[in-house]
């Protein structure tokens, strides 16, 4: 029985075509996985079917029969369930709170009804008894949870919607083995009591432990359903990889790196700290040195880590030939480093505060003696934005009205006043439209040009394969494999990530 089915569903973000034909078919009784690359279109797929994405065109039926998905309620009114990838918990409110948030037990008007409240969330807390970890309770605050906790926290509030139709996006990312095994434990029995589900992980062990069918979407589109028990790891990579997958990323759109051995912009060495492991490279004056993977990996962690901004628990970094103990991103500037990060409300904007305020910290930071009039500062400040086309009318406006492609060249600008010797880019074009991200790219292999030492961390493998000189694919906290030269093709950075994990 079919559970539900899209057909020809589709959903543009301004410029980007995210999902261009979205076909699906769930079955009652199946897990459905879905399996493509970083910014296929299956999180936007997911946020269709649970009504918190509007598609721009398609076709949904749910139980055969034609439905409308107008929003969440919506979409929970007519059996969906949601785990959502970026998680969609309130950090102030209790375990319990969060798990039946969608679903408060009301009485007498407005006053959540605190026994039922509790007795409901306690069935779904307890399915993950012994494996949720330490600190973990019904009362706890999910603000101060582990990132693998609050994932469970996602997972108990899906499974509380107690939907016939319950959707998975990249649940496991955080968890343990023995989460996994439990969470895959009560995934069949809901398989068996013949809900439909749909699951996403990058995992194949996990794949071919849960999956019955897989659906693989590339570049936005679907491009075939098929048995797991009839296929191979090799065969659904090359299905999400596609034709030109063997192709080296193009030599002429990689620039060579200015001569590496000559002079290193920053060496790091068997590094280990909160979320990565031993980690060893150095990144020359002039090179952008990519860091692939699955998202989670290490990446990020690692960035912040050297920007001052993560724990550090043994090895050593140096900039240029001076050893660096990055203590505070204080210091981090002072030494020449610089820090962009894609998660611009939490790292960047200033928001409220006029361009020319979010343009000019960092300049303050690095040079106190001198106190720059607002004139000084604006010769410094325009080039910086001009040169990478930002729209915007004044630099006394709000940083809020400009686009999010605008506001992170604001945030780039910023730390361009004062040459930086490093750059550290944390996925830094995320939520962004496609002229932005070209226009950062170019001004990216300018400063590369110009010498500077760049890392570069995206979530959009094109990204990598089109700008960087060397990739490193993180797993699990470490460097599992590194790509140069023709080396640095889809299929290998796909297998690299997917296969190992
Ligand atoms: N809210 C958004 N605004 C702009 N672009 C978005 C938004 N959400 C996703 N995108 C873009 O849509 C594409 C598909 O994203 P997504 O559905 O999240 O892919 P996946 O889950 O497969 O990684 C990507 O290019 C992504 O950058
Ligand atoms: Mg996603």
């Amino acid at each position: 029985m079919s559970k539900l089915k899209l057909s020809g569903v589709s959903k543009a973000y301004g410029a980007t075509l995210a999902l261009r034909r979205g076909d699906l078919e769930v079955m009652a009784g199946e897990v459905h996985v879905l399996m493509g690359s970083n910014g296929s279109g299956k999180s936007t797929l997911c946020k269709i079917i649970a009504g918190s994405v509007r598609p721009d065109a398609g076709r949904i039926l749910i139980d055969d029969t034609p439905a409308t998905i107008t929003g969440p309620r919506s979409a929970r009114a007519q059996g969906i369930g949601i785990f959502y990838q970026e998680l969609s918990l309130a950090a102030h409110r209790s375990v319990e709170e969060n798990i039946c948030l969608a679903a408060l037990p009301v009485r007498a008007g407005l006053f959540v009804d605190r026994v039922s409240l509790k007795e409901r969330a306690a069935r779904y807390i307890a399915l993950f008894d012994g494996v949720s970890g330490e600190g973990f309770a019904a009362d706890a605050l999910v603000g101060n949870l582990r990132p693998d906790q609050r994932q469970l926290v996602e997972i108990m509030k899906a499974l509380a919607s107690e939907a016939p139709l319950l959707i998975f996006d990249e649940p496991t990312s955080a968890l343990d083995r023995a989460q996994v095994e439990r969470f895959f434990e009560i995934l069949g029995n809901l398989k068996r009591r013949g809900r439909g589900i749909i699951f996403i992980s990058h995992r194949m062990d996990e794949i071919k432990a849960i999956g019955d069918r897989v659906t693989i979407i590339r570049d936005g589109e679907t491009i075939t359903t098929l048995n797991l028990d009839e296929t191979d790891a090799a065969t659904v990579i090359r299905l999400m990889v596609g034709g030109a997958g063997d192709m080296p990323a193009s030599q002429s759109s990689v620039p060579a790196a200015v001569d590496i051995a000559a002079e290193s912009a920053l060496t790091v060495r068997n590094l280990s700290g909160a979320g990565f492991r031993d980690v060893s490279f150095e990144v020359g004056r002039g090179e952008i040195l990519g860091f692939g993977g699955l998202h989670g990996q290490g990446q990020s962690a690692l960035l912040r880590a050297i920007f001052g901004a993560g724990a550090i628990t043994s090895g050593e970094i140096r900039i240029g030939s001076e050893r660096f103990d990055a203590s505070s991103p204080r210091d981090a500037i002072r030494r020449g480093l610089a820090y962009v990060s894609g998660d611009r409300s939490r790292d960047g904007v200033i928001s409220g505060r006029p361009i020319i305020e979010n343009v000019s910290p960092i300049h303050y930071l690095r040079d106190r003696l001198m106190i720059a009039s607002p004139s000084r500062l604006r010769d410094r400040v325009l080039p910086a934005l001009q040169s990478m086309h930002t729209k915007f009318a004044s630099l006394f406006d709000p940083i809020s009205a400009l686009s999010g492609g605008n506001q992170q060249k604001v945030i780039i600008a910023r730390w361009l006043i004062d040459r930086p010797d490093v750059l550290l880019l944390d996925d830094p074009t995320k939520g962004i439209d496609l002229s932005a991200k070209a226009d950062l790219f170019t001004l990216i292999r300018q400063l590369a040009a110009e010498g500077l030492g760049i890392l570069l961390y995206s979530s959009e493998d094109a990204e990598l394969l089109g700008n960087a000189n060397r990739i490193l694919v993180f797993n699990g906290g470490s460097v599992s494999r590194e790509l140069t030269g023709a080396e640095r093709t889809r299929y290998n950075l796909y297998q690299a990530a997917y296969e190992a994990a």
